[in-house]
């Protein structure tokens, strides 16, 4: 067919009185990628959902292969040719990966689901085309989080779409991953469908677009190649920020005395898999250490047993006194705070309210300076503050949990992947702002994180962590040369 598949005019979407989308407008032919990139809460993932009906527009076109479908309810959307790959994985934990995908070729119809031996082999041949075929009978929890994605990938694309809408296909991806990733959704433009993709991780998208369109504040600022949009002055400043700077350490005084927070031979099992094993590690008062490691390799289950989430074998001290038995809260009110990978926002409670259950053991006043310290630093959150959590965008929800946890004025902060959605301009002002903290306050830092570029700059000591041992410790300056393959 000639023209495009996918081609949208005028959209506009309000929530109260926030415009989420003004005035979107573009094209995608066959076989063509456009990328569509701009700051957290610019309004990407709303065009998504205006485009599949899971929002409705409050004005505009959406036409798919020239068939007006703007309002139409999502089921029918995806007939008409559309899927998406959203943002946050969703599966069914209980059944299995060729079941969920089974499950996404046959929506209107799950009473046939048993009956159908054709379903079960085109389910096969698409989670063999993502790259699943290994890992077909497993359920989704005990999945790695690149396959988790790729079953979002496969349920997508089982029912043939000629659109894909794909929102943030590499976020948490090692390099080699957004590798794989790229040839995935390099083949679906081989194969003629026009694509959507929405991703921060520039370098991923550049690579991999035909154009990109750039939106800010729910408006387009820019259109053209990616090298075009990339060097547009609108685009640098308020989208791709500068670079991450190292930052100036503090003087530590080389106390010789027992750590701050100090683990030993920590080894945690889940069923059989072994998640931790013989764990050592210790970070002194003031000191920020990043634990460097890819996915899976056991960074959260660490965070989680010092916590005291997870049971676990060996010790972990703080202060010189064993943590064991101490239950989650008592760790928490004793100093040790963690902003959680998974965020673990109150999705019904406003931005204020989480944030104010962070702060609910501080004097009043002294609460007041911290919100007001913590809004100067994500100037997105006051303009969000009667929100609610989860109607944010991924990239403020992160913000909103970062927040959270600072609100909590935590002696060891722990930071697992917090740069999990955010963009480079946000993802360099927090690394400020990390910089400041550590220039005023006493806080002491343990972030776990994949993205080096990140954990690097800021750390006075870097862990190594793969496959549930630590496998290398030493200064960051010689973390390229002596352990960086695989994550540089
Ligand atoms: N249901 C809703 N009610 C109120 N505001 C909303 C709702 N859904 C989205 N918003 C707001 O609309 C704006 C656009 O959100 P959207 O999720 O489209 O951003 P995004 O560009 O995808 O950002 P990110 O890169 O962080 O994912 C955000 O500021 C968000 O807070
Ligand atoms: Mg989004």
């Amino acid at each position: 067919m000639s023209g495009p598949l996918l081609e949208v005019a005028g959209l506009h979407k309000r929530f109260g009185g926030l415009v989420a989308v003004k005035d979107i407008g573009f094209r995608i032919a066959p076989g063509e990628i456009l990328g569509l990139i701009g700051p957290n809460g610019s309004g990407k993932s709303t065009v998504m959902k205006l485009i599949m009906g899971i929002e409705k527009p409050n004005a505009g076109s959406v036409r798919i292969g020239g068939q007006e479908v703007a309002g139409w309810q999502t089921h029918r959307i995806a007939r008409a040719g559309v899927g998406i790959v959203f943002q946050h994985s969703r599966p069914l934990h209980r059944q299995t990966v060729l079941e969920n995908i089974k499950l996404a070729l046959l929506p209107d119809s799950l009473l046939r689901l048993a009956a159908a031996p054709h379903v079960a082999a085109r389910a096969r041949e698409i989670a063999e085309q993502v790259g699943l075929g290994h890992v077909l009978h497993r359920h989704p929890p005990t999945l790695p989080f690149a396959d988790l994605r790729r079953m979002e990938l496969a349920k997508a694309i089982a029912r043939d779409p000629k659109v894909v809408l794909v929102d943030e296909p590499f976020a948490g991806l090692t390099a080699a991953e957004v590798r794989a990733f790229s040839d995935l959704i390099a083949q679906f433009r081989a194969q003629g469908r026009a694509v959507l993709l929405v991703d921060h991780n520039v370098k991923g998208v550049v690579a991999l677009v035909d154009r990109v369109l750039a939106m800010y504040l729910g408006e387009p600022v820019a259109e053209g190649s990616a090298a075009d949009v990339m060097a547009n002055e609108t685009v640098r400043r308020v989208y791709l920020g500068g670079r991450i700077e190292t930052h100036a350490r503090p003087e530590l005084d080389a106390r010789p005395g027992a750590p701050l927070l100090d683990v030993q031979g920590v080894s945690v099992q889940y069923g059989k898999a072994q998640a931790l094993q013989d764990v050592a590690l210790h970070v002194r008062e003031r000191e920020f250490v990043s634990v460097v490691g890819l996915n899976g390799a056991g960074k959260t289950t660490l965070f989680n047993a010092i916590c005291g989430l997870v049971p676990y074998g060996g010790t972990i001290a703080w202060q010189g006194a064993g943590l064991r038995g101490r239950s989650p809260a008592m760790i928490a009110r004793g100093g040790i705070v963690q902003c959680p990978e998974s965020r673990e926002l109150f999705g019904t409670m406003s931005v204020r309210e989480n944030l104010e259950l962070g702060g609910q053991h501080l004097p009043p006043a002294e609460r007041q300076r911290q919100l007001d310290w913590l809004f100067a630093l994500f100037p997105i959150l006051p303009a969000r503050a009667r929100q609610a959590a989860r109607t944010l965008s991924g990239g403020e929800q992160q913000m909103l949990a970062i927040a959270r946890a600072l609100m909590m004025k935590p002696r060891l902060l722990i930071l697992d992947e917090p740069t999990l959605g955010l963009a480079p301009v946000i993802l360099e002002q927090l690394s400020k702002a990390l910089a400041e903290l550590r220039r005023t306050t006493p806080i002491t830092v343990l972030l776990g994180e994949q993205n080096v570029t990140f954990a690097l700059p800021h750390a006075d000591r870097v862990y190594v962590l793969e496959h549930a041992r630590i496998v290398w410790e030493g200064d960051p300056a010689r973390f390229a040369t002596e352990a960086g393959a695989g994550y540089l």
